[in-house]
């Protein structure tokens, strides 16, 4: 089968570890499906991948790919929640030693991908499969951050540091449906107006003082925007925090966390309940996921291309 994968990481130059190439096809272990994936959407953490970088010992090769939709042998059509538990684990998927498709097992950037029956959800009629495939890693981070982890209420004002990327478009285009007065910091003007599109009432560059502070700050950047998410935090808020792509070593500013009694709220992906809360929601509210570039899988090194250059708009798509 057709397979985006990595054999040799490579820190300094990820691009340079992708392979698009014939993978075998995959054995079905009891428990397990055969999914023939019809979408499958990039994440940046297939960048971390190429890299090397894992919470889990890498066996190589490894087919990439988080999120996935398509159909099982029935004909009936699926989409892929992301985080796998250990055996015998119970309650909060988040809580435990969970891994993602592309950690311990194959991942969805593929013809197929073979996955616990647990992880399988019917997708809604309605929905594209670009859509569902959107909606795993980047879709349900953004909705346990703004709906479970931010104590927003309707009204509110939320801080959003990044524009463009898969989390900061999900936040946006949700945080918008949901009522709450929404602010974005975006490097370049086009990524700005391209925040505007999706919703957001108003757009700066970072670093900018903010017309007044704000309620909750959803930061997944790091190092080259924490100083200005503490600043930017009401007495009382709360920052959101879910990844670092800029890097890992910020000042932290322990005086103003307690000072302005902040409450930092770490946050990764979200339960299988979240996730179906998630589906409902998109649909019920009648959004669409932002897809900035969708590809064939054969063409998946311009898309890994694009995020490795920080042009993203949205999600990157790959389809069979
Ligand atoms: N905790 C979790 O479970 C979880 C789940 C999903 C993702 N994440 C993390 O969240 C981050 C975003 O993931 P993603 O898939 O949305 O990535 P992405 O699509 O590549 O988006 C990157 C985002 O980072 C922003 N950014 C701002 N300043 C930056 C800088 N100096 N360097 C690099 N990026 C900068 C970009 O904003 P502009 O629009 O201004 O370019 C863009 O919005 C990653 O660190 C990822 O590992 C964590």
């Amino acid at each position: 089968m057709l397979a985006a994968y990595v054999e040799s990481p490579n820190f300094d130059d990820p691009l340079s570890a992708l392979v698009v190439g014939e993978r075998p096809d995959p054995v079905v272990p009891e428990g397990w499906s055969l999914v023939r994936i019809k979408a499958a959407s990039l994440n940046r953490h297939d960048i971390w991948t190429l890299q090397g970088i894992s919470q889990h010992p890498l066996t190589m090769p490894i087919t990439l790919g988080c999120d996935g939709a398509g159909t099982l042998d029935d004909g009936s059509e699926v989409l892929l929640y992301p985080a796998m538990t250990t055996a015998g684990w119970c309650g909060d998927e988040t809580l435990d030693n969970y891994s993602v498709f592309s950690e311990l097992y194959n991942g969805t950037q593929a013809d197929y991908v073979v996955v616990p029956d647990r992880n399988i959800i019917a997708k809604p009629a309605s929905m594209s499969f670009a859509t569902a495939a959107s909606l795993g890693t980047a879709w349900l981070t953004a909705y346990r951050m703004l709906f479970t982890k931010s104590q927003l209420r309707p009204g509110m004002t939320m801080l959003i540091q990044g524009a463009s990327g898969g989390v900061s478009t999900a936040l946006i285009q949700m945080g918008r449906a949901a009522g709450m007065t929404v602010w974005v910091t975006g490097r370049s003007a086009e990524k700005r107006a391209h925040a505007e599109a999706l919703g957001a009432h108003q757009t700066f560059p970072p670093g900018e003082t903010l017309p007044r502070r704000v309620d909750a700050v959803f930061e997944t950047v790091g190092e080259a925007t924490w100083a200005h998410s503490l600043a930017s935090l009401r007495r009382g808020g709360t920052m959101v925090l879910a990844g670092m792509t800029s890097g890992n070593d910020p000042a932290a500013n322990i005086a103003t966390i307690f000072i302005e009694q902040i409450t930092i709220a770490g946050s990764v992906l979200g339960t299988l309940e979240e996730m179906r809360n998630l589906i409902d929601f998109v649909v019920t509210a009648d959004i669409t996921p932002t897809v900035g570039l969708s590809l064939p899988l054969e063409d998946a090194v311009a898309g890994y291309r694009d995020m490795w250059a920080d042009k993203t708009n949205g999600k990157i798509v790959f389809t069979r």
